[in-house]
């Protein structure tokens, strides 16, 4: 039998606060606080994350390990979100786990979020296999979006990233135009499940084959629903459906020609991705059309995994255990990190 391995996460990047635990690459336990407080902004508002975070990470983390059913004593390391994110977010998670990990004398253990969202696919779930090196990683939620080569747990490069806004932005910024309220990526998917994506046709934005541009997207919607509102003020209310699924049309075909380019580059037809916009439905049917189609490989997370979590620090401070891969005591928050 293995020997128990309880390694703590902590995320605080964003507008998330969570805790996690994983023992031998299977989830105990995995908490998250998600912050109510920006919905009446429309969007996250910094200095109010920090301060949730304050408020929410002592219940979380306690919750994580009540769940897990053990004492902190059986922890064998802390893990946590060094960057990249919100200064101040970042600054809670970063300052509870070192003094968590001096207290109770055990390795403490920095991730990089990005590379965090990508070894989430080495969690264990039924039924989901891992992906095998090197393969493609494709990273969309509301804060990122990149094509990584993933060569070893360790050993990434990023081939292609946005330009301007993430993708989750372009569901987001677009939703808005439209009335629908804050993120309102989930609201566009469910109106597109009953529209036609051809009904509008948005053009898709022109930048070297790697990357991505979403600003003149939601331009162009807000152009359309100007330019057609003048005409007829009911038009959003009457064509909800048609307009939603014409620019989840837009972003899916966009992300799968990306992606097609990323292919024919690297030769590499193993591809994962993660990030909270993986669940939105007409991604994920592109990507099994392609298993037939194309003849890819893809893997899509339990979608507990593809938004901002803990679980996935907890796997990555798993496999830096393993290599002994620890901080130092002065380690500090970084906003801005490369993968
Ligand atoms: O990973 P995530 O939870 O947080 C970060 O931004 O890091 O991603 C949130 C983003 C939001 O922009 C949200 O609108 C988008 O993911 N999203 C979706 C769907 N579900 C979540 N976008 C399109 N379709 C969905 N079903
Ligand atoms: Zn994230």
């Amino acid at each position: 039998m293995m020997q128990d391995c309880y390694i703590l996460g902590i995320e605080s990047s964003c507008d998330d606060t969570a805790a996690a635990v994983i023992n031998n690459g299977e989830v105990v336990s995995n908490v998250v606080a998600t912050q109510q407080i920006h919905k009446e902004y429309g969007g996250v508002v910094p200095e109010l994350a920090s301060r949730a975070h304050q408020q929410n990470i002592v219940p979380v983390v306690h919750q994580a390990l009540h769940k897990a059913n053990i004492d902190k004593k059986d922890l064998k390391a802390i893990a946590f979100t060094r960057g990249p994110g919100l200064m101040g977010s970042l600054l809670v998670g970063t300052s509870f786990a070192k003094s968590l990990a001096m207290g109770l004398d055990i390795p403490l253990i920095d991730v990089n979020h990005m590379q965090a969202h990508i070894l989430a696919h080495f969690i264990k779930a039924d039924e989901q296999r891992a992906p095998s090196f090197p393969f493609l990683a494709l990273t969309i939620s509301g804060g990122h979006t990149q094509i990584v080569k993933v060569t070893d747990y360790f050993e990434m490069e990023v081939i292609g990233e946005t330009l301007d806004d993430a993708v989750g932005e372009a569901f987001d910024k677009s939703a808005k135009i439209l009335g629908l309220p804050y993120p309102g990526g989930p609201l566009i998917d469910k109106y597109a499940q009953e529209g036609n994506p051809k009904a509008y046709p948005f053009t898709k934005p022109k930048v070297s084959p790697l990357d991505f541009s979403f600003s003149g997207l939601k331009t162009a919607v807000l152009y359309f629903v100007e330019r057609e509102t003048q005409n007829d003020p009911d038009f959003v209310k009457k064509n909800m459906a048609d307009i939603c699924a014409s620019i989840q049309y837009t972003i899916v075909d966009y992300l799968m020609d990306k992606l097609k380019n990323a292919v024919a580059e690297t030769g590499i037809k193993e591809i994962a991705i993660g990030g909270g916009v993986s669940a939105n439905s007409g991604i994920r049917k592109a990507l099994r059309d392609a298993e037939n189609d194309l003849g890819w490989t893809t893997y899509i997370p339990k979608f507990e995994y593809c938004t901002d979590n803990a679980a996935m620090i907890a796997m990555v401070g798993e496999l830096k255990y393993k290599q002994q891969l620890f901080a130092k005591n002065n380690v500090v928050a970084t906003a801005r990190m490369k993968i």
